[in-house]
């Protein structure tokens, strides 16, 4: 992540802890349970990029991986690691499949009027606490969630926020700050809405540059980086559901940790937090929390 943002100074990151990469898990349980092919992809994919695959839920990542390799043609998850090793456009196909980058704008939208209803008046009041409110929408894809965030925002507490987008796949960043859409895909997006944040150049629309200023995207890897700090509103949709039981507490601990006080996490559609309490987190209404 560069650290360099302006809402974003280096003193305000925190380390998250070690990086709790287990060579050993990788190498020994991975190894048992799916074979020692599979756990020298996974090895090699840690290596090259930072992804630890041990902390995704195995059994789902095992299958993804089998179907890949089966896809392209290559006999056994030897034939596949050491295709990696040879040929980086090879890892990046392969990164392209296994990050599940499905998103869409105001997706879960009865959420989205849930937010303007009840979250942005917590937000107006972070943001008279504080100036501004920095929003970091972790897991961004595309961009979609972020930029609706933005538009969201805007529309109903004013100029007096930026959102951060964060993901691990580059290529998925760098669409989101290209701010390049198809028809389909702003398809969720309401005309007037459409109309006053995109501009349309033939079958394409463009996030207009006065919406763009206001988000930043970088490559920021939720089981391992440091997480940021001075968080009024954070969004984390539909990424845990891959991980580990592990993984998931790392970032719920590390989530919460970002937030400032009475600032909220928007939890995805399937992610009910079960245990709130522990991460310092009451829950204020579905998919929504806030710090203690
Ligand atoms: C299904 S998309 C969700 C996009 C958006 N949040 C939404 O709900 O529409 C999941 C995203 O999580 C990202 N991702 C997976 N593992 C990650 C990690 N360890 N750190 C950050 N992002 C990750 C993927 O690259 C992908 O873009």
């Amino acid at each position: 992540m560069n650290l360099e943002t302006p809402y974003l100074p280096h003193q305000q990151v925190r380390r998250s802890g070690p990086v709790q990469v287990n060579p050993g898990a990788l190498c020994g349980d991975d190894a048992r349970v799916y074979g020692p092919g599979y756990s020298c992809v996974c090895k090699i994919i840690l290596e090259r990029t930072g992804i630890d695959l041990s902390r995704y839920k195995g059994q789902q990542m095992h299958r993804r991986l089998n179907a890949y390799r089966q896809r392209q043609g290559f006999p056994s998850f030897y034939a596949l690691a050491s295709s990696l090793e040879r040929d980086r456009e090879s890892l990046g196909s392969l990164l392209d499949y296994i990050t599940i980058n499905v998103s869409g704008f105001f997706r879960d939208t009865e959420q989205w009027e849930g937010l303007v209803r009840r979250i942005v008046p917590i937000l107006r009041k972070l943001a008279d606490r504080n100036r501004e409110v920095f929003v970091w929408s972790a897991g961004s894809s595309g961009g979609q969630e972020a930029y609706s965030v933005a538009m969201a925002l805007d529309r109903h507490m004013g100029r007096r926020f930026r959102v951060l987008g964060t993901d691990i796949h580059r290529p998925s960043l760098d669409k989101a700050s290209s701010g390049r859409y198809s028809e389909d895909e702003v398809q969720g997006i309401p005309p007037e809405i459409l109309n006053a944040y995109f501009s349309r150049d033939g079958a394409a629309y463009t996030v207009k540059p006065s919406l763009r200023r206001l988000v930043t995207f970088e490559r920021h890897n939720l089981l391992s980086d440091p997480y940021p700090s001075g968080v009024g509103l954070v969004l984390c949709r539909n990424v845990m559901i891959y991980f580990t039981a592990a993984g998931k507490d790392h970032v719920l601990r590390n989530l919460s940790k970002s937030l400032v006080p009475e600032g909220v996490f928007f939890a995805g559609s399937t992610e009910a937090i079960v245990d709130a309490n522990k991460y310092g987190l009451t829950q204020i209404m579905p998919f929504f929390y806030q710090a203690m």
